[in-house]
């Protein structure tokens, strides 16, 4: 909502947090330049909020940097993030030390907002996914002017079309997928790929269709494996004695759990994986043809942006901005059909994005034949 009585901006301030993700330089490229067009300071926060709710981690002064044109200069093709991140670093339930070495979580919200406004600081662009927006909204409602920026390579955010990252990280996973195709076919076997995407199947399901896998699974559809068999004895039957199944790593057989890394713990959500391996022993047991698995994990996460994701965090920075400059705070800018623009934080924070079970994505698997294990 536009606030005409809030004082002028002067210094605004942009961190970055949660999961990196491809993109998150060129964000941090356009908030700089059009904030300094503008008229206004730029100053970047290290590592989510630690660089100033932990300064003493930091040389002095740099925990909180002055982003100008030299330092954001060609950094709009770099993966990664110039400010560094953090998911363990929730200012409303942040991890703290205990002398017996446990972790208390404190809410230090009020000390961050008292670091802000020791810096001067007007407005903060808040980059980041479900959690970090999340944050952000939780800032506005105690009066911070905020903007959100929606960054994941999941796409799991609700609200806008894509983020930034995504569109990187699937031309990666398809191209793993494509060299997978000739070990696959020259050993006869079943390959296994896990991806990432949390409780969404955004990545699998573009990836997979890309990749042209033969069976796809995610976390929207729980699976039955015997579909993916019956789909692998197919082909062999046809003389194609290969398969190729993309398994996202937050999918789940329809008897039986999520495969985890790890439990939730302070500021960090439960760690999903392990279901690739799974998949692939099960399908050997039940079709006797040899399986392995590859998991993209977290290099699916690096690289360079493509120019999809370079052109959407640009967007998705200038918009940031000029909704500021507009007068408007509470809002993460989001791509909702041609143009980028502010949606409320309080109607997305906390909404994920599922795969839609009626979209025309998913029914283009369905009518390519992919078996998508029901
Ligand atoms: O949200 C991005 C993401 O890469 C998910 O796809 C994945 O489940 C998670 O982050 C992994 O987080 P971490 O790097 O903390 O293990």
């Amino acid at each position: 909502m536009p606030d005409i009585a809030a004082p002028a901006i002067r210094r605004i301030a942009l961190t970055t947090g949660g999961g990196d993700a491809p993109g998150l330089n060129a964000v941090i490229q356009a908030v700089t330049r059009a904030a300094l067009q503008q008229g206004w300071t730029c100053l970047g926060i290290r590592d989510g909020y630690d660089g100033l709710l932990r300064p003493e981690r930091y040389r002095a002064g740099d925990g909180c940097v002055e982003l100008t044109p030299e330092r954001v200069d060609g950094i709009a093709a770099l993966g990664g993030t110039l400010l560094g991140s953090t998911n363990k670093g929730d200012p409303f339930a942040y991890p703290t030390p205990r002398p017996d070495g446990s972790v208390a979580t404190l809410d230090r919200s009020q000390d961050l907002l008292d670091a802000l406004a020791r810096e001067r600081v007007d407005a903060l662009v808040a980059v980041g996914g479900d959690g970090s927006l999340g944050i952000a909204h939780r800032l506005a409602q105690r009066g911070l002017r905020v903007v959100g920026v929606p960054k994941t390579i999941d796409n799991d955010l609700d609200g806008t079309v894509t983020t930034f990252g995504f569109d990187t990280a699937v031309a990666f996973a398809s191209e793993c997928i494509d060299r997978l195709h000739t070990t696959a076919a020259s050993h006869h076997r079943i390959i296994v790929v896990e991806v990432m995407g949390r409780y969404a199947g955004w990545i699998a399901l573009h990836a997979g269709l890309a990749g042209g896998a033969h069976a796809i699974l995610l976390p929207e559809l729980p699976f039955d494996l015997a579909a993916v068999a019956a789909l692998v004895a197919a082909r062999e039957a046809r003389g194609q004695a290969y398969s190729l199944v993309v398994v996202a790593e937050g999918a789940c057989p329809r008897e039986g759990h999520r495969a985890l890394l790890g439990p939730a713990e302070a500021g960090h959500a439960e760690r999903l994986g392990g279901m690739g391996e799974q998949v692939s022993q099960a399908l050997g047991r039940l079709t006797g043809k040899d399986a392995r698995c590859v998991v993209l994990g977290h290099l699916l996460r690096g690289g360079s942006p493509t120019a999809f994701d370079r052109v959407a965090a640009l967007r998705f920075g200038a918009a940031a901005v000029r909704a500021l400059a507009a007068g408007q705070q509470g809002v993460m800018v989001a791509l909702t059909g041609r143009d980028v623009q502010p949606v409320p934080l309080a109607d997305v924070a906390g909404r994920m994005k599922a795969v839609p079970l009626d979209g025309d994505t998913l029914a283009t698997a369905r009518d390519l034949g992919i078996c998508l294990g029901v």
